[in-house]
C-alpha cells in the first residue's frame, strides 16, 4: 500500500506540469470552448502567452501530444505559458463562419477565447504586451478571425495553411460551417475589401494590431493556396502597405521556402511543394514572436 502510494507521488513529481483544464476561465461568451493550459515547471516571472490553436479532428489534448506541435517543447525549453483552446463544435472546427464569432465580443468562439486570454494574464500575472497566437489549418483561419475580432490582445501571429477572416462565411448564419467557395480559393478580392471585412469585425477600433506572419503550402488542397495571396492582400490592406514585398528571401526558413516581408508587420512564408498543412517551425514562428 505505502510503496503504491509512494510511487503515485514519485510518478507525479517526475513528471512534473501538465496539460490542465480551466473550468471556470470566466467565459463570457455563449461559446462553449474549452480552456486548457500549459504552465512549465520553470514558468519565468511575467510570462508571455502562447495560444495554440488546433485543427479539425482535433483537441486541445491530442495537440498537446501530437509530436509535430512543437508549442510544449517550446514552452518548456524558454519558460512562456501556452494556452490550449478546445473546440466545442461538431467536428471541432473553430467558428469562422457565425457572425457570433467573426464579431468582437460577439459571443462566439472568437470571444470565448479572448476570455481565455484575459484569465491567463489575471491568474498566472502572464505579460499582457507579449500574447502571441498561433495554429494550423482551423487553427490558423480562427488566427486570422482572432486578429481581426480582438486586436487589442494579441501582439503578434504566426499561422499555418489558413483562409482569409471572413473568408469563410456561412450564407445562413451557421456556427462552423465548412465553405467550399473560400476553400477551393474562389473567394478573392481587393486588399481595400479584405481591410473592410476586418476593420468591419470590430468597427470604431483605431488601437495596435499583431504582425501577422501567414505560411502555406503550394499543393495545398484542402485550402487552396490562392488563399495565401488573400490573406497577404487583407493583412497588408489593414497596415496600409504595399502588396509587393520589401523583401523577397529564397529558401528561408529552409529549402523551397521563400520568405516575403511587407514592410515589418506582415510576413509570407510559401513552400513550394507543400501540401495541408505546412509543418509548425517553433524556431522561426519564436523569432517572429520575439520569444
Ligand atoms: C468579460 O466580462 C468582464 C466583466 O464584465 C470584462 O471585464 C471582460 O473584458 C470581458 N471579456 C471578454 C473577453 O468578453
Ligand atoms: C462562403 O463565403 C462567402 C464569403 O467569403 C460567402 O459570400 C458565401 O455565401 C459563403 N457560402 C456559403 C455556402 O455559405
Ligand atoms: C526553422 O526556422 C529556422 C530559423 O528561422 C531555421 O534555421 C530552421 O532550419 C527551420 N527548420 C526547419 C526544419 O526547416
Amino acid at each position: 500500500m505505502l510503496s503504491t502510494f509512494l510511487t503515485g507521488i514519485l510518478a507525479t513529481a517526475a513528471l512534473g506540469a501538465s496539460l490542465t483544464q480551466v473550468s471556470n476561465y470566466n467565459n463570457n461568451a455563449t461559446s462553449k470552448a474549452q480552456m486548457y493550459i500549459y504552465v512549465p515547471d520553470n514558468v519565468v516571472t511575467n510570462p508571455p502567452l502562447v495560444v495554440v490553436l488546433h485543427s479539425c479532428q482535433s483537441s486541445a489534448q491530442s495537440y498537446f501530444t501530437n509530436n509535430k506541435i512543437p508549442w510544449k517543447q517550446g514552452s518548456d525549453k524558454k519558460g512562456y505559458i501556452t494556452i490550449w483552446p478546445s473546440s466545442p463544435n461538431s467536428g471541432t472546427c473553430w467558428d469562422v463562419s457565425s457572425k457570433q464569432s467573426l464579431s468582437h465580443l460577439g459571443g462566439g468562439d472568437s470571444q470565448a477565447i479572448a476570455s481565455m486570454i484575459l484569465y491567463a494574464l489575471d491568474h498566472y500575472k502572464a505579460d499582457a504586451s507579449r500574447v502571441y497566437v498561433t495554429g494550423g489549418s482551423s487553427g490558423a483561419m480562427m488566427s486570422n478571425v482572432l486578429a481581426a475580432t480582438h486586436p487589442e490582445l494579441i501582439s503578434a501571429v504566426s499561422l499555418y495553411s489558413g483562409v482569409p477572416a471572413g473568408c469563410f462565411v456561412s450564407s445562413s448564419g451557421g456556427i462552423a460551417q465548412w465553405n467550399n467557395t473560400c476553400s477551393g480559393g474562389q473567394i478573392k478580392a481587393t486588399a481595400d475589401k479584405w481591410k473592410q471585412v476586418v476593420l468591419d469585425m470590430y468597427p470604431g477600433y483605431t488601437g495596435a494590431r499583431p504582425k501577422m506572419q501567414v505560411w502555406h503550402g503550394s499543393v495545398d488542397s484542402t485550402l487552396a493556396p490562392a488563399n495565401y495571396e488573400e490573406t497577404i492582400k487583407q493583412w497588408t490592406g489593414v497596415f496600409g502597405v504595399s502588396q509587393t514585398a520589401t523583401a523577397t528571401k529564397a529558401d528561408t526558413p529552409q529549402g523551397g521556402y521563400t520568405t516575403s516581408d511587407y514592410g515589418s508587420s506582415v510576413e509570407g512564408i510559401y513552400a513550394q511543394g507543400v501540401g495541408h498543412s505546412v509543418p509548425a517551425n517553433l524556431t522561426a514562428s519564436e523569432i517572429w514572436f520575439g520569444l
